[in-house]
């Protein structure tokens, strides 16, 4: 097909390149597995569907995956986190994608209806936040007989996902059974989506394999963490240009993202407070430094508010209605119901630029609003730096080698990926910042319990 991709302009491809060029120099293990497995090329016969924001990081995966001989078609998880020239020069590039920052909800869903959509079907699956699991595992459910599953939307998300189910059941009917039978796995790249599938597991609706690339230490500990560091107060400034230093933040959550959010805004001058539910979280907040109170104590005083949690109603109405005039809410967590945006719908709404709103509330105090709260780094600025992507990344290829080359050695259940990999995945990315790394002697080695060449740490080891 001449144009099996939707992406706001491909003349933006050559910029696009450009950018992936000077990616590639930044992501060291992505480019490592393509001269360990360029030639032999393990993943050819994978057909896989992608979910996860269609960035120029996400680029130079999408041209691993293919310079392994995976056949990819991409959509992004996320309606804003887009970068148009990384879509162009990937759908330049000739694998299909449908991604365009700032496409609505029901171009979401449609879009990525479409990325599942080879000639011979899809047989894996890259999610992050576990949208394209969801839609595949409901709409079959849907199929077996299930309807009252999608009858009564409570969300926008649901109205549309649910329309977007219908519509393929009506073109196409029983294809959400045959694509779940042909999925042979998933690797899932994010804490909200890994929490997804342990659900299911739970509940016995896991159909195939799955790989949790998020709780792989040079995933969580890194991405999560360093990554939010720099990301954050990157789409703070570029969505408002508020003076950091000085102003009172809060973070609600000390999670792996909490954590970097913190650092994020405390590094940028701010003084920061953390709400926690986790005692242990709590512990290590106020023993970093941070002050630890509840929202409801810190609401009317602070000027910046950012959700980290994975969890739903952070941020409510009456938090909103106790802020001061011009205060900035934000969220980094990977859905928008953190914060309570629907009960502010009937407001006034000044859009200020892309992203950014003011809104009015009764009282005639205005808050700014950044990516209607979906992830703001993502929304407002460009997410996280390539180099700590690459180690996600080459996580995920591995993940995905796995899946495809050995999935007959797994259950229908969801996985970790071994020590010895993810010490790899480090070690893949210590030359390009100039580590230096010491050896064991045998005897020390001996002496602790492990071998000269890893793994380092046991199972239970913390980080
Ligand atoms: P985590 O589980 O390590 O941290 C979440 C923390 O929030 C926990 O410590 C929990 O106790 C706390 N929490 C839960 N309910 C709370 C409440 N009502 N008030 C205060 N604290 C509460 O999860 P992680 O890895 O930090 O991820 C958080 C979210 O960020 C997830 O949705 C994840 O998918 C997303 N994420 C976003 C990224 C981005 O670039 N924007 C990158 C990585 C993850």
């Amino acid at each position: 097909m001449a144009t099996d991709y939707i992406v706001k302009d491909i003349n933006l491809a050559a910029f696009g390149r450009k950018e992936l060029d000077i990616a590639e120099t930044e992501m060291p293990g992505l480019m490592a597995l393509r001269a360990e497995y360029g030639d032999s090329k393990p993943l050819a016969g994978a057909r896989i569907v992608g979910s996860l924001h269609m960035t120029i990081q996400t680029a130079v995966l999408i041209e691993t995956l293919v310079a392994l001989g995976a056949d990819v078609r991409w959509a992004s998880c996320n309606i804003f986190s887009t970068q148009d020239h990384a879509a162009a020069a990937i759908a330049a590039g000739g694998t299909p994608v449908f991604a365009i920052k700032g496409q609505t909800l029901e171009e979401h869903w449609d879009y990525l209806d479409r990325s599942f959509m080879f000639p011979e079907g899809a047989n894996l699956i890259l999610d992050d936040g576990g949208d394209a699991t969801l839609y595949v595992l409901l709409g079959a459910r849907v199929e077996a007989g299930e309807t009252d599953l999608i009858e009564t939307p409570t969300s926008e998300e649901e109205v549309a996902v649910f329309a977007q189910i219908k519509k393929r059941m009506a073109a196409s009917p029983g294809w959400f059974t045959k694509t779940r039978e042909a999925i042979q796995g998933v690797s899932e790249e994010t804490t909200t989506g890994v929490h997804r599938l342990y659900e299911l597991h739970k509940n016995g609706q896991l159909p195939f394999p799955a790989i949790n690339v998020n709780d792989s230490v040079t995933k969580s500990k890194f991405d999560n963490k360093y990554g939010c560091k720099e990301s954050l107060v990157d789409g703070i400034r570029r969505a408002t240009d508020t003076m950091m230093a000085g102003k009172v933040a809060v973070v609600c959550g000390y999670g792996d993202v909490g954590k970097g959010s913190a650092a994020s805004l405390s590094g940028a001058g701010a003084r920061v407070k953390v709400t926690e539910i986790d005692p242990i979280c709590a512990l290590q907040a106020a023993m970093d430094g941070f002050e630890v109170v509840t929202l409801e104590d810190a609401v009317a005083t602070a000027d910046i508010f950012i959700t980290t949690t994975g969890n739903k109603d952070i941020i409510r109405i009456e938090h909103m209605r106790e802020m001061k005039d011009m205060a900035i809410v934000g969220n980094i967590g990977h859905f928008d119901n953190e914060i309570q945006i629907a009960s502010l719908k009937n407001h006034k709404w000044t859009n200020i630029k892309e992203q950014v709103d003011m809104i009015e509330m009764p009282s005639g105090n205005r808050i700014i609003l950044l990516s209607e709260g979906r992830l703001l780094n993502l929304g407002n600025a460009t997410g996280h730096p390539s180099f700590v992507m690459s180690a996600s990344f080459t996580n995920q290829v591995l993940a995905q080698i796995e899946l495809w080359t050995r999935g007959d050695e797994y259950n229908n259940e969801v996985y970790i990926l071994p020590k010895h990999l993810d010490e790899k995945v480090a070690r893949l990315h210590l030359e390009r910042i100039g580590v230096k790394l010491s050896s064991l002697s045998k005897e020390q080695a001996d002496y602790i319990g492990v071998t000269v060449e890893g793994p380092f740490k046991p199972e239970h080891y913390r980080y």
